[in-house]
């Protein structure tokens, strides 16, 4: 890919944007929050990934899937043939919403012009969107049962959210299979 191949015009915008996530006030969840978790992964990432807002060891760390999720989140990435190092992870929320309830529209709204931010800055061939609240936050649509496996507007692709594998193995194969299918829009084939 010519242009912002993990050239500092998008990692120094990345990194300033990181740091505007950190102190961020634009909505009550900063009051509760221990780290802001902006996000990470290269500049260079073909693939996003989009998840609903932090857990505990999220806020704690300041790092994206990194509890219990986020192994399950791990595991099927490896299934899929997809190096964690090579994609980026993000949420749709930066800072933990209490007792890890679903973000409200306000908070959603207040906090979608970094994710926008995020998508404009890393130009990814492909968005997984994991859960209903990524894929109602970026695409305004709902009813994951449906929307699964479906890609919309040739680089959206939703999926379960790895909490949801992590409740129900029987969604494994099939989230598995959806990261495989994104990693092969990534590499540039059909969708
Ligand atoms: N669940 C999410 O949606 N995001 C995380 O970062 C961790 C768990």
């Amino acid at each position: 890919r010519t242009g912002s191949g993990g050239s500092p015009a998008v990692e120094d915008p990345l990194r300033s944007l990181a740091e505007e996530i950190g102190s961020c006030r634009r909505c009550p969840l900063a009051e509760g929050r221990t780290k802001a978790v902006p996000g990470e992964g290269p500049a260079r990432a073909e693939i996003l990934l989009v998840g609903e807002g932090p857990g505990r060891e999220e806020d704690r760390t300041g790092r994206p899937f990194v509890g219990r999720a986020g192994s399950v989140l791990d595991r099927c990435l490896e299934e899929a043939g997809i190096e964690r190092s090579r994609v980026f992870i993000t949420n749709v929320v930066k800072c933990r919403p209490p007792e890890n309830r679903r973000p409200k529209r306000k908070e959603v709204e207040a906090c979608r012009i970094y994710l926008d931010a995020q998508i404009e800055l890393l130009q990814p061939r492909t968005v997984i969107l994991m859960g209903n609240a990524a894929a109602r936050a970026v695409l305004d649509v709902e009813g994951i049962g449906e929307l699964r496996g479906r890609v919309i507007r040739g680089r959206f692709l939703v999926t379960f959210h790895p909490a949801a594998v992590l409740r129900n193995g029987n969604l494994r194969e099939a989230f598995i299979a959806d990261l495989r299918r994104g990693r092969g829009m990534a590499e540039g084939g059909a969708p």
